[in-house]
Formats: C-alpha cells, structure tokens, sequence
C-alpha cells in the first residue's frame, strides 16, 4: 500500500493500492459519522465499477445510492450539480454522511463542488478512475463546473476527506484517455524530474503504475501544500496549459485537453531554447517524452490566432500574464510578463 498524506489545515491521505476499490468502505467509514453515501459516477464508469463500491459500501453497514451522469465534458454543468445536489437531499443525505466520486476529472471536479455545496459542506471521497484524474485532478482540493462560456467557472477549493487510486480500472480506460492523463504525467517530470522522469525514460510503464502514481501525487502535494488556494506556487501546475488552453479553444475543444497540453509544453520549450534559457535539447527531451506517449508535439495552427484564444485566458490578469518557463528538467520558474511578450513565446515555440 502506498500512502501519500496531503498535509493541510483539513488534511486527507492518497491511497494508492490495486483493488482498494473493493475495500472502500473501510476508508470512508473513518471520513463520515453517518451510513448514508451518494456515489456520483458517469454513464462509462458506473456500469463498470459501481457495484463494487456498492457492495464494499453495504458490508460496513452504508446505504447507498447511485446518480450518474452522461460521460463527457459536456455534463460538468451546473444543471447536472443541481441535479446531483438534489439527489442527495432525496437519498436523505445529512451532514454526517457522504459523497462518493466515481470517475474521471469531470466527477473528480463535479462531485467535489457538489460536497462543498450540499448542507454547507458534506464528506467527500474521490475514487478516480482516469490517469488524469488520479495524478491531477482528484487531489488538491480545485472542484468546479463549467459556465456557458468558460470553463471551470464556477467552483470552489473544497479539499476531500480521503483519495483511494486503484491502478486496475486502468485497464479499460481508452489509450487515447491515458495519454491525456501521460501529458500531466511528463509536466511533473519536467517540473520535478526524479524518479517520475525516470520512470517515465527507462521503465515499463505499466509495471511502475502505482510508484508513477505516487510520485506524481508527491509532487502535487508539494504545490498545494505551498500555495492551497493557488496565488503563488501553485501556477507551476499550469506549465503547458496558457498555450495549451489556447489550443483547446481555437479547436473548438476538438484537440482533447491532454494533447493541447503537450503541445503547450512543447511550444514553451522550443520558445525557451530559442530565448537561450533553456538548451535545445531539454526542448527535444520533452518531444521525445511526448512522441513515446503518443502525444502531439507541433501545433499546425496560425499563432495569431493561437494568441488572440489565449487572451481569454483565465489566468491573465489585465495586460500580464505568468508563464512557467523552463531552464532543465527539474528546473521551471515563473515569468510575469507582458502579453506581448508572451505573443514572442507563441511565435518562437510555434517553429520547429
Ligand atoms: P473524464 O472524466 O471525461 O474521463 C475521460 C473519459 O474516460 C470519460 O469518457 C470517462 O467516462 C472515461 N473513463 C474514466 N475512467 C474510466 C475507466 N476506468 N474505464 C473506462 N472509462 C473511463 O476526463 P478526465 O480526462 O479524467 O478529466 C478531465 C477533467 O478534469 C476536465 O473537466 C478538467 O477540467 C478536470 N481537471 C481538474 C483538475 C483539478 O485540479 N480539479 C485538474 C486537471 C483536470
Ligand atoms: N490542476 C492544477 C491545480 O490543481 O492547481
């Protein structure tokens, strides 16, 4: 069993262990007072593994109810949290029992907003079942859904009260989805380097999951600790995402969140070679690491364009924004600087 402890105001322990799912119950039973859970899953996921949660739920004594949304993007809306909020006030859901998130980043994101929101606050667990969700998203406490023109708009920082990982869903989760979750995957390792970038260069993959797991969760763990509500530290979490976000917009969200990503850290990398902060091989290391993982690593698109999607940005406060540039792997640091300078950044990273 691994065992990551985010170790905040309201702290909370990541357990990473193949077939925890089955064993849920045991760790929420110590999150909650009550006997009463809502599992929030999606129209994917909920055939495939709810029933194990529902049993490992009923043999410690919970009650247990299902509310499941379409799988996709398209369901982390605010109707749908609605939905989900009065579920669990129909379930006879109370302040003393729990929301069970069963799911990818769209849950992961859904259902936690829904706890923070429900009663003023209600226990969460999250049991992600995408790579992305598991080193990313289930872990740090951003919940949100989307408004009619942005996305994650609409959120709250509401940390869980426990994350069980179990590595074995993996295995039907689509290639293409893995890779989205390999894109945050290669971020941590250019952040951090260590034994993710290791791992990621010289192991199999699938033999070293729950380590990758772990060490990425550590890395998290860092950021949020650092900078919980995400002022300072925590928008090294971003590198690749300003570009990548852009990508994703001007794609019409055709390009999936994973790939624009990888190009968006790719963009900056070549950027930073051609800038002389970085040498060109660490931009070169960085496609490798993409191509291995069957991301993409040019961006086809007009980088006017490119620039005009970014200036929505959510991140871009008036004329500034912050980039997390790169030195070496291991080696990131944020930049403040004018939009301009940034339409630089786009136009450099854009060439081969
Ligand atoms: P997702 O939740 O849509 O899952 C991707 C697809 O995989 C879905 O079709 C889902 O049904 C399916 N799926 C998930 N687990 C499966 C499994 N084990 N077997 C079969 N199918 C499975 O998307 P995602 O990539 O997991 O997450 C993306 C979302 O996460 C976005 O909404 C993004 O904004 C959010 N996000 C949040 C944070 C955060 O810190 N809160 C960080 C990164 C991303
Ligand atoms: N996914 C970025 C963050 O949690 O801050």
């Amino acid at each position: 069993m691994r065992k990551v402890s985010i170790d905040l105001h309201k702290g909370y322990t990541v357990y990473i262990e193949k077939g925890i799912i089955d064993n849920c119950a045991e760790y929420i039973k110590d999150i909650c007072k009550g006997r009463r859970a809502v599992i929030i899953s999606d129209s994917n996921v909920a055939p495939l593994y709810s029933d194990r949660v529902i049993k490992s739920l009923e043999s410690k004594g919970f009650e247990a109810f299902l509310f499941t949304v379409k799988a996709g993007e398209e369901s982390k809306s605010p109707e749908n949290l609605i939905k989900a909020a009065d579920f669990c006030l129909q379930s006879g859901l109370t302040r003393a029992d729990v929301i069970v998130a069963l799911g990818g980043g769209v849950i992961t994101d859904m259902a936690g907003l829904c706890a923070a929101l429900y009663q003023r606050g209600v226990a969460v667990c999250q049991i992600p079942t995408s790579l992305l969700a598991m080193v990313d998203s289930s872990v740090g406490g951003k919940t949100a859904v989307n408004l009619s023109k942005g996305k994650n708009m609409f959120g709250a920082f509401y940390q869980p009260s426990v994350v069980l990982c179990d590595s074995t869903v993996l295995s039907t989760l689509p290639q293409c989805e893995f890779a989205n979750g390999m894109a945050e995957v290669i971020k941590y390792a250019v952040l951090k380097a260590g034994r993710t970038k290791e791992i990621l260069e010289n192991e199999n993959i699938e033999e070293n999951l729950d380590e990758l797991i772990e060490e990425c969760v550590k890395i998290k763990k860092e950021y949020v600790c650092e900078d919980e509500f995400d002022t300072g530290a925590r928008q090294f979490l971003n590198l690749g995402h300003t570009v990548g976000h852009a990508i994703e917009r001007l794609s019409d969200f055709e390009v999936s969140h994973g790939n624009a990503v990888a190009q968006g850290m790719c963009v900056v990398a070549r950027a930073c070679a051609k800038e002389g902060m970085c040498e060109a091989s660490v931009a070169k290391e960085i496609e490798k690491l993409c191509k291995k993982f069957s991301l993409p690593t040019v961006v086809t698109m007009d980088s006017e364009a490119l620039f005009e999607a970014s200036l929505s940005d959510k991140k871009r406060m008036a004329e500034e924004i912050t980039l997390v540039l790169v030195r070496s792997f291991g080696d990131c640091f944020l930049y403040k600087t004018k939009m301009e300078y940034f339409r630089n950044i786009i136009n450099k990273g854009l060439e081969d």
